[in-house]
């Protein structure tokens, strides 16, 4: 059971990263893609440690994240977009809190998920600023 959850995360991060693939091709500056990029590998070195507690390397990137986000950002715009990866950033610091408590290495991982979850909420509320809050993803971009 315990392993399960692990799992679980693991597979969350990996479609975090591909996630944060996808939308780096999508950046409007270079700064937007680095930010993007850089969240992207720490997904990716999360999946790294999470692999080294559950033992699996064989899971594989889906598109569970990718999917429904760019949906909002083809829908609703950027400012709705990066307000809701904001939320689900800080919403798996705290399902990660309970499980640091015992893991002291999936600690570092939720401090990562808090700074996530602030860096995104600050893309957000740069782009309503900006006036490029409705700056909708393009349908046939990334896949
Ligand atoms: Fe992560
Ligand atoms: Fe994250």
């Amino acid at each position: 059971m315990t392993d399960k959850i692990y799992l679980m995360f693991q597979q969350s991060e990996l479609d975090g990263a591909e996630m944060y693939r996808q939308l780096t091709d999508l950046a409007d500056s270079d700064e937007e893609k680095e930010i993007l990029h850089s969240l992207r590998a720490d997904e990716g070195a999360h999946a790294g440690a999470l692999s080294g507690i559950t033992g699996r390397k064989d899971l594989r990137p889906a598109q569970a994240m990718a999917k429904p986000v760019l949906a909002i950002g083809r829908n609703l715009g950027k400012t709705a977009m990066y307000l809701a990866m904001g939320l689900g950033e800080h919403a798996t610091y705290y399902l990660y809190q309970p499980l640091a408590a015992k893991r002291p290495q999936l600690k570092r991982i939720a401090r990562d998920e808090r700074r996530h979850g602030e860096i995104l909420l600050a893309m957000a509320k740069k782009t309503a600023a900006e006036g490029t809050w409705k700056r909708l993803i393009p349908l046939d971009a990334a896949k």
